[in-house]
């Protein structure tokens, strides 16, 4: 790992602006006063385990209470709430209606074609008992992990939550993965069953989601799932293997519209998500569920100002964490209407964003900078066409965002009237750990800000030593939090390795490694310079270098591969890919397109190499060991800098100077 590459972008983050909430908007907001939130910080602070007590108590609703707040005793394998019971979806669903609120509308949804929908908190609750009654009939158990590859439509989110609902650990894929990655996801979780649809509309296209499933079944999966459930959403012709196969509909037609929660432990699994790291396949990160409710809806809470009529809408897919959190588990059991939209950004559809937000009066939006920026590069002209008085308040989340997109989502989308919330975390955190508090926090564009109350951050060295003010180094998170993750699914040796042991700490233990370099301005303000380690964002999806490299030389021309990330002012990094031939094979642009197809099946359109240079060689230390620094500088055009008297053949970076 090394800081080098994130220093230079350090140096351009000069920003001095700073942007005070307008006085309309502090006055109105749930946190209004710097004295409340210094004395949350304090609260937390002083006492952290009241502190959380106090919220897990106020804020959730328990079959029976905890007694332990945090068990440490095998840290960092952390126990939350312990003796607590409950269940999420009881949080999410029954208690709203039992105070009254049923028939608030829970979810709006937004297909792509323009189809859409709506649903109360009670027909929600409804729909989701008929599916976990379902799911039972087809013999899922408490405890059996269902795999949900799905598009974004309603039933993607009757599915979690009917999974949540009797206790079956679900594993959102996300739908753009292909049949490789997906059966991978399959056979390291052990998934029983998988839900899917038959397709799934995206980008004018169809995505037959149903047939890659029928691949990774094939290929290896069949060893560990036994039953498909496809909600039928295309129409368009699929095979359904009698006995395997069930469509959703049939299913769930006689099924009776209760289901008792059932009794989970704080500590009972509630899903696993799959995330990239800097080494090795996709990691399944582990959620239970008594910390996850609390962290995702606190946070929702606290940063979203919710207010009873809002209108909330997050543009992510429910397969990244940010649609686990923010599109259905922070935001229900908040009580708030929650918007689902079928489309991504894309250049024939920019304004159905904004025909969104006019139609339904969206008052929080919240998005990704790559978003943004393809809002930007589209022109004002598309935005400015709609009706966008609604919106209250913005976010962004993902990556860095970039002062200028962040200065243009303020004038153009919030009309200098909405707050910027830039919310840093990770699908590892469970749920945002620094963001603004918008009632309160003034924002620097480009800046997180601060920690969320009883979260304590810190920018280190690699010996753990703090830096100095504006000097980049590790981030760090010093205590535990609720929502935190708590192994990773099978490899509880890499949970140890990835998070905890990274950074050589003088005395002190327990320290969590985000994977993410940062600076604290004068003021205090974080800054987050991007990943140290091998990991790209590309729009903001998270993928590891190694996992394309693999995908790369599992094609029979390629002899050796290194993956880098290049800064793009679209998607924030793109993939480049440096590779050496197997003998007698010739380099071609035919060949460059076959594999960049090979990595999209083996991975997905997302994992796409954007380039792909041939070389001879690839320039490594006298060790064997490729040296990326040197990749990364070539790929972005820059003057290879640092030192180089390690290179085995320095013959062949000149080679290479060229190809680039
Ligand atoms: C990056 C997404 C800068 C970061 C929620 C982190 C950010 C990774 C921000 C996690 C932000 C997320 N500013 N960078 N506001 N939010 N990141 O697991 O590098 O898909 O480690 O979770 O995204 O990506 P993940």
């Amino acid at each position: 790992m090394s800081l080098d590459k994130r220093n230079s972008i350090n140096n351009i983050l000069e920003e001095k602006r700073i942007f005070h909430p307008s006085k309309k908007f502090a006055e109105n907001s749930n946190i209004s006063s710097q004295e409340e939130l210094l004395n949350l910080k304090k609260r937390a602070s002083d006492n952290p385990m009241q502190f959380w007590e106090s919220f897990a108590k106020s804020e959730l609703d328990w079959f029976k209470p905890f007694q332990t707040v945090l068990d440490s005793d095998n840290a960092p394998f952390f126990k939350w709430f312990k003796e607590g019971k409950l269940n999420i979806t009881y949080n999410c669903l029954d208690r709203h209606i039992k105070r009254g609120i049923g028939g608030k509308t829970a979810l709006i949804w937004e297909g792509e074609p323009g189809d859409s929908k709506k649903f109360t908190y009670e027909e929600l609750l409804k729909e989701v008992c008929k599916a976990a009654n379902a799911l039972k009939t087809i013999g899922v158990k408490r405890g059996d992990l269902v795999c949900i590859y799905m598009p974004m439509i309603p039933e993607a989110m009757f599915a979690m939550l009917a999974c949540a609902r009797i206790g079956a650990p679900h594993s959102v894929v996300f739908g753009g993965f292909s049949s490789e990655a997906l059966k991978d996801r399959l056979i390291d979780g052990n998934a029983k069953v998988v839900i899917t649809a038959d397709g799934g509309f995206r980008k004018d296209k169809v995505i037959e989601l149903k047939r890659a499933v029928d691949t990774a079944i094939e290929s290896g999966a069949d060893k560990v799932v036994e039953k498909v459930v496809v909600v039928q959403r295309t129409k368009k012709n699929i095979s359904m293997i009698n006995g395997r196969d069930f469509w959703w509909h049939e299913l769930l037609i006689d099924q009776k519209e209760e289901c008792e929660p059932e009794i989970m432990n704080s500590e009972d699994r509630l899903f696993i998500l799959y995330t990239s790291g800097s080494t090795g396949k996709p990691k399944g990160v582990v959620h239970t569920t008594g910390g996850y409710n609390l962290w995702s809806h606190l946070t929702f809470k606290w940063i979203f100002d919710l207010k009873d009529d809002d209108i909330y809408w997050c543009t992510a897919d429910v397969g990244w964490i940010t649609g686990h959190s923010y599109i259905v588990y922070g935001p229900l059991s908040n009580g708030a209407t929650t918007v689902m939209f079928e489309g991504v950004p894309r250049p024939s559809n920019l304004g159905a964003f904004w025909e969104i937000v006019q139609k339904y009066k969206v008052s929080i939006f919240y998005t990704a900078p790559t978003a943004i920026r393809a809002f930007m590069k589209s022109g004002r002209e598309i935005p400015d066409k709609y009706n966008l008085d609604s919106l209250r308040l913005l976010g962004t989340v993902g990556e860095p965002i970039n002062p200028e997109a962040w200065m243009w989502y303020k004038e153009v989308i919030g009309n200098n009237k909405c707050p910027i919330v830039d919310t840093w975390w990770q699908t590892e955190t469970g749920g945002v750990m620094i963001s603004p508090l918008p009632g309160v926090v003034a924002t620097k564009p480009g800046s997180a800000t601060f920690p969320l109350p009883g979260i304590e951050v810190e920018i280190v060295d690699k010996n753990g030593d703090k830096v100095q003010e504006n000097e980049g180094g590790y981030l760090i998170i010093k205590k535990p939090w609720p929502g935190m993750m708590r192994t990773i699914h099978g490899n509880s040796e890499r949970y140890l390795e990835s998070y905890w042991e990274y950074i050589s700490f003088k005395g002190e233990k327990n320290v969590y490694f985000a994977g993410d370099g940062a600076r604290i301005d004068e003021d205090g303000y974080i800054w987050i310079m991007g990943r140290v380690d091998d990991v790209i964002s590309v729009s903001g999806h998270r993928l590891g270098t190694m996992e394309i490299e693999s995908a790369l030389v599992s094609h029979k021309s390629v002899a050796e591969a290194a993956v880098v990330g290049k800064k793009d002012d679209l998607k924030g990094e793109v993939i480049v890919a440096f590779i050496s031939l197997e003998k007698d094979v010739n380099s071609s642009s035919e060949l460059v397109e076959e594999l960049k197809k090979h990595v999209v099946i083996e991975i997905g359109i997302i994992a796409k190499p954007e380039k792909i240079i041939i070389s001879d060689a690839l320039p490594k230390t006298r060790s064997g060991k490729i040296m990326r620094r040197i990749l990364r500088s070539l790929a972005g055009g820059e003057k290879i800098s640092g030192d180089i008297s390690t290179l085995e053949d320095s013959s062949v970076l000149e080679k290479l100077k060229e190809l680039s």
